[in-house]
């Protein structure tokens, strides 16, 4: 069993979550902080989870790309899906990434945590705006 599925174990209720996301939130891609990013942002939903995304941006493409949260497996969930579409792609690619995407690519997300996939696609975004209005 990895850290990451150790500690979600410990920390949450696994009721109410499909088996769909518990298994993306056990395994999580891209899951950490980054020392010297080109972008960074950070956005406190309006639950109180905060969620962190780091890129790497090189001629436009996201070489790579990791988040961080404290929130609840949901917003872990999101965050690592978030992640891993824009993992590889174009600013432009990434910029066709929704909420609607991310629950979708999740088959639903409890309804309470629909905010989830807002918070983490929005901090995507934040972070592309901050490389672009660096430039
Ligand atoms: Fe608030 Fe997931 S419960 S972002």
């Amino acid at each position: 069993m990895g850290t990451n599925k150790i500690k979600i174990m410990h920390e949450e209720n696994l009721s109410g979550y499909s088996e769909n996301i518990i298994k993306i939130s056990q395994n999580l891609k891209h899951f950490g902080r980054m020392n010297d990013p080109t972008s960074v942002a950070s956005i406190k939903g309006p639950c109180g989870d905060e969620m962190e995304f780091y890129l790497i941006i090189n001629n436009g493409i996201i070489e790579d790309v990791k988040f961080y949260t404290d929130g609840c497996i949901a917003t872990k969930a999101c965050g690592s899906m978030a992640a891993r579409f824009a993992f590889g792609k174009t600013i432009e690619e990434v910029l066709s990434i929704s909420p609607q995407k991310i629950i979708e690519s999740l088959k639903g997300l409890p309804k309470d945590h629909c905010h989830c996939s807002i918070l983490a696609v929005s901090t995507l975004y934040r972070a592309i705006a901050d490389y672009l209005l660096k430039k």
